[in-house]
C-alpha cells in the first residue's frame, strides 16, 4: 500500500516522540512491503515562531490531502501570552475543524505489568478496557459567542455550549458501531439534570440506542462518571460524551493506566484523513532531556494504520511489540524506569522485527 503521512512534531517533547513513531512506521513499511512517504510541517508554537500563526494555510491544505496526520503535541510557556486567536491550542482546534474529525477515540487498558504505576489499587484495575469517544468539533470549545466584554463597567466573559441533533447523532452512532466489536455496552455521559444541550444529547443518544438492540445502553451524569471512573473503572466499555466532558474525563481515565505518556488517540470524521496524537501535552518540563515516553505516540501510529489505512495486522504488530517492551521493564522515568525515549523505541523496533521474522 502507498500512503502519504503528514507529520506535525509540534513543540516541547513533540519532535522527540514523533521521530521515534516515524521510525516505527518506516520499519513496518519495509517489513510488510508498503510505501509510506512523510512530509513534516511546523505546527503550534513552532509555527508561531516561523510564520506568526499556529497553523498555516499550506499546512492545513497538506493535512487535508494526506492519507493521515501524525501529531506530537503543541504549546508551552513560551507562547502562553500570545493573543488567544494565535495560541497553539487555537491552531489545534482549527486543524480538527479543518479535517472534520468529529470523534476522538481514546482507548484505556492498563498494562498488566504496570499496575504499580497506577494510583488505583490493582484489584480495581482487573478487567479495565474502555474506549472513550469524545465529540471533538462542537460544544463549548467552538460555540459562539466566545468573548470577554465590559458590561456596565464590569468585565464579563462568555463561552457558548451548543450542539445540534445531527452533531450528537453521528458521534453516538459511531460509539455504538465501535461497541459492536467490543463488549457491547455504551455509556452516554451528560449533565442532563442542568444543561439544555445535555437534554438534547440524552434524547438523541436514546434514539440512536434503539437502532442497536444488541448493545447495552446507559445514561450517566458527568459527575457520577468522574466518580465511577476511579471506583469501578472495569464497569465501562464504550463511553461517549461531549467535547469538554470528554477532555476532562479522558485525562482522569489516562492516569488509571499509569502515565499520560502511554495513551494514544485517533480523531476521525466522515471518511477524510484522520488525526493521530498521544493524549498528553508538550511536557515542557522534560522537553529536550530524551526521557519522554514515546509509547502514546507509537500506539497512535498503530491507530493510524488501523483506522486510516485499514492495516490491522500491522497495527497489532506494533501493539504487541509495545507489550513486549513494557513486559521487559524497559520503562521511561514517568513509569519509574531509567530508559530513554530512544531505548524504549529501539526495543519496540526490535520486537517488531523479531515478530515479523518469526511469521
Ligand atoms: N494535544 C496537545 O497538543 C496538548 C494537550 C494537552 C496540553 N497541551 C499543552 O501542553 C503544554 C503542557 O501542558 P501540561 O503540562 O498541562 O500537560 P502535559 O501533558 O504536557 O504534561 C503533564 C505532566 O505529564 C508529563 N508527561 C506528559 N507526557 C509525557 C510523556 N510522553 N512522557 C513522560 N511524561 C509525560 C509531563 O512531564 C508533566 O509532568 C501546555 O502548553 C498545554 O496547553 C497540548
Amino acid at each position: 500500500m502507498k500512503a502519504h503521512i503528514v507529520v506535525l512534531p509540534g513543540d516541547g517533547i513533540g519532535p522527540e516522540i514523533t521521530r521515534e513513531a516515524v521510525k516505527v512506521l518506516n520499519t513496518i513499511a519495509a517489513l510488510y512491503g508498503h510505501t509510506f512517504t512523510f512530509t513534516e510541517y511546523a505546527f503550534g508554537g513552532a509555527s508561531i515562531d516561523a510564520y506568526g500563526v499556529p497553523a498555516t494555510d499550506e499546512m492545513l491544505k497538506a493535512c487535508a490531502s494526506s492519507s493521515a496526520v501524525l501529531l506530537g503535541a503543541v504549546g508551552g510557556p513560551k507562547w502562553d501570552n500570545v493573543k488567544p486567536e494565535i495560541r497553539a491550542e487555537t491552531g489545534l482546534l482549527a486543524l480538527r475543524k479543518h479535517l472534520g474529525v468529529f470523534a476522538n477515540l481514546r482507548p484505556v487498558a492498563p498494562h498488566p505489568s504496570l499496575t504499580e504505576a497506577s494510583p488505583l489499587k490493582s484489584e480495581l484495575l482487573a478487567g479495565v478496557d474502555m474506549l472513550v469517544v469524545r465529540e471533538l468539533t462542537g460544544g463549548l470549545y467552538f460555540g459562539k459567542p466566545k468573548e470577554t466584554r465590559m458590561v456596565k463597567g464590569v468585565e464579563h466573559a462568555v463561552d457558548t455550549l451548543a450542539y445540534s441533533a445531527p452533531e450528537v447523532e453521528r458521534v453516538v452512532r459511531l460509539a455504538f458501531t465501535l461497541a459492536r466489536n467490543r463488549k457491547r455496552k455504551v455509556t452516554s455521559v451528560d449533565k442532563a439534570n442542568v444543561l439544555e444541550s445535555s437534554r438534547l444529547w440524552r434524547k438523541v443518544a436514546g434514539q440512536v440506542a434503539l437502532e442497536f438492540p444488541d448493545v447495552a445502553f446507559e445514561n450517566m451524569l458527568v459527575d457520577s462518571t468522574a466518580m465511577r471512573l476511579v471506583t469501578s473503572p472495569a464497569s465501562f466499555d464504550v463511553v461517549v460524551t461531549e467535547n469538554m466532558f470528554g477532555d476532562i474525563l479522558t485525562d482522569e481515565a489516562a492516569v488509571i493506566a499509569g502515565s499520560l505518556g502511554l495513551l494514544p488517540s485517533a480523531s476521525i470524521g466522515a471518511g477524510g484523513p484522520g488525526l493521530y496524537e498521544p493524549i498528553h501535552g508538550s511536557a515542557p518540563d522534560i522537553a529536550g532531556k530524551g526521557i519522554a515516553n514515546p509509547v502514546g505516540t507509537i500506539l497512535s501510529a498503530a491507530l493510524l494504520l488501523r483506522h486510516s489505512l485499514g492495516l490491522e495486522a500491522e497495527a497489532g504488530c506494533i501493539e504487541d511489540a509495545v507489550h513486549v517492551t513494557l513486559d521487559e521493564g524497559i520503562l521511561t522515568p514517568d513509569l519509574g524506569g531509567k530508559a530513554t525515549t530512544r531505548d524504549v523505541a529501539d526495543s519496540i523496533l526490535a520486537a517488531i522485527q523479531k515478530s515479523v521474522a518469526q511469521v
